[in-house]
């Protein structure tokens, strides 16, 4: 679901702090969270757009434990509208050094801070107040999620060094494919396309936040379990605005077992026992729900979901207005992120081009918010993925590749599957392919144009199309899972829906190629794909039944040469109109 954030603020920073802060960066900028801020330091929002970090050379597991660990040296403040940033953090200065900051708007603004030590945290909760209410009686709950008040708001807004919002929720709007209009190439296209929808670093750090905050509601019960991030939040290929995926993992508790069964004797927790795993699941995250219902600060329409083939909590959190989804027990959905962040960290051509996918799937309904018959970004990744492993040379390696590159300490075994993967992204060769994004968009709507879904299965372990085991309309092999399709719900229509639009979409590109001169009126590349276009049912036969590539190839062609002379009449048509 699509979230409510994504009005990031970025403050206005005076020229010469500015300066002084992007040499304190740069000092520090080894890794997230080493800019340390001291007291006359303190200069405007501290992340600086484009400084993104480049996790190329870390694992999945080092960047996740990085940024968990500066989430929990961070808070949240609802702030008034009219917060003297200064003064704020100089206030805020008093528990301990600043590492980090940056305000946003989400139903107010809001501010994220971030100390350089835990203890600082504490010090504030120590200092701060449970509001009493005249007609309501407050949940005396302390977390890290705080709400400033002005003492004397008059006083306090004349410093002039109020923060200033601008809108970095960035929709794909009339703004926007104009933008791709006046880009060189496909390729600059995509750039454009990615850069504005891209999560930002700002972003990632608050979902990591906010997944930091319901550890501490459920560590309540839990003492020592995680709630990690997964999905599009961490796989690399998210989007602002993309809903943040949460895994309660209660199997860190038990770790360092091996210790603890030194000597004579063997301890075990008393514990109760329950019927199955899915049943255990199930009543934790009713319990879970339970309370970050009743007792979990900015936790807002929380629905328990728990009879789905993966049970969740579904809740809205104000603050940082993500639309969460809060699993437990789901190894498999956290360990497929670390296979395309694996993915999408190998090539910088990959995320390009599941961005264009994903962004050209949603513009034409062929993925929804809405569970149902649909592909999912998932489903759609995986055949981004596929695609490059069939190219010559091929962009990217084969997940059987990639596991036997893997070492004793990758080897992973979820519910009786092997999910080994190799971690160290530096054993990987690169690739030797060259082709450029305008070529490799061209070919991905080609390739599956004139896939033979009736016959073939996608199976990026082999990196081949396989037989079809079952008469699904589509077969996308689970990774993790090789019984299963991932693709199972999508039906016949939805399928038909994606072939044709695949096929008109090569078919624009192709007529975009042959023109000299790109013009900055109207849609043509990717600004074309983005646009609604009526499907020609005669363009295109039933997905995999007749027809060749080859043949279709060149039914195609035959279709271009007919309508060259009506190409002028029909690009006129194409006019600037986008759903955000
Ligand atoms: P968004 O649509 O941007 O949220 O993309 P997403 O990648 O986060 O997808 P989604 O929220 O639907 O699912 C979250 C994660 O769960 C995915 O990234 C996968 O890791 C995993 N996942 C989703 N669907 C399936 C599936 O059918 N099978 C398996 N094994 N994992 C899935
Ligand atoms: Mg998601």
């Amino acid at each position: 679901m699509a979230a409510r954030v994504g009005l990031m603020t970025r403050l206005p920073l005076c020229a010469q702090g500015r300066g002084r802060f992007l040499d304190c960066l740069h000092r520090h900028l080894s890794s997230p969270g080493t800019a340390i801020l001291k007291r006359e330091e303190l200069p405007g929002g501290s992340v600086e757009p484009g400084l993104q970090e480049k996790p190329n050379n870390k694992t999945f597991s080092e960047v996740q434990k990085e940024r968990r660990e500066q989430a929990q040296r961070s808070i949240l403040i609802s702030c008034p509208k009219e917060v003297p940033e200064k003064k704020l953090l100089k206030h805020l200065c008093r528990h301990g050094e600043i590492t980090n900051h940056f305000f946003f708007e989400s139903f107010g603004i809001h501010a994220v801070i971030e100390f350089s030590r835990k203890e600082s945290i504490a010090s504030l909760q120590d200092a701060t107040l449970i509001p009493r209410g005249e007609t309501e009686f407050p949940i005396p709950f302390k977390s890290r999620f705080f709400h400033l008040n002005l003492k004397n708001p008059s006083n306090q807004t004349s410093d002039g060094t109020l923060v200033q919002c601008s809108n970095q929720s960035s929709p794909l709007n009339a703004d926007l494919i104009q933008r791709l209009c006046n880009a060189e190439s496909v390729e600059g296209q995509i750039n454009t396309l990615m850069r504005t929808l891209q999560i930002t670093e700002e972003n990632i750090r608050l979902r990591y936040l906010t997944c930091s905050l319901i550890e501490d509601i459920a560590a309540a019960y839990f003492p020592s379990c995680t709630v990690k991030p997964f999905g599009s939040s961490v796989n690399s290929f998210g989007k602002l605005g993309c809903d943040l995926d949460m895994f309660l993992d209660l199997d860190d508790i038990g770790k360092n077992s091996a210790a603890k069964t030194a000597g004579p004797f063997l301890m075990e927790y008393q514990v109760k026992n329950v019927p199955s795993e899915r049943w255990a699941t199930q009543k934790i995250l009713a319990v879970i729900g339970e309370c970050l219902d009743n007792f979990g600060p900015g936790c807002v329409s929380v629905q328990k979901i728990l009879h789905a083939r993966c049970p969740l909590v579904r809740f809205s959190h104000q603050g940082s207005g993500f639309q969460c989804d809060l699993t437990a027990n789901n190894r498999i959905a956290m360990k497929s992120s670390e296979l395309l962040y694996i993915y999408g960290t190998l090539d910088s051509r990959v995320r390009a081009l599941v961005f264009s996918v994903r962004c050209w799937a949603r513009q034409h309904g062929l993925t929804s918010s809405i569970p149902g018959a649909w592909l999912t970004n998932f489903s759609l990744t995986i055949m981004v993925i596929f695609f490059l492993q069939k190219r010559c040379p091929s962009v990217l390696p084969s997940l059987d590749y990639l596991k036997n590159l893997a070492d004793a300490r990758d080897k992973c075994v979820i519910e009786g599957n092997d999910c080994t993967v190799v971690s160290n992204l530096n054993r990987i060769k690169p690739s030797e392919n060259t082709e450029t994004l305008d070529i490799l968009l061209c070919q991905f709507f080609e390739y599956f144009g004139n896939f033979s879904f009736n016959k073939n299965s996608i199976n990026i372990r082999k990196g081949k199309e396989q037989n079809k085991p079952d008469s699904s309309p589509i077969h996308i092999q689970n990774p993790f899972e090789p019984a299963l399709n991932v693709s199972r719900n999508v039906n016949e229509s939805q399928l038909e829906r994606f072939v044709h639009l695949a096929r008109e979409s090569a078919w624009i590109l192709q007529e975009d190629k042959g023109q000299s001169s790109k013009s900055s009126h109207h849609p043509w590349g990717l600004a074309a794909l983005l646009q609604p276009f009526v499907l020609n049912k005669s363009k295109a036969k039933k997905p995999g039944r007749g027809p060749t590539s080859e043949a279709v190839r060149k039914l195609l062609e035959s279709i271009k040469a007919d309508s060259t002379k009506h190409s002028a009449a029909t690009r006129e048509k194409r006019s600037i109109s986008t759903q955000s």
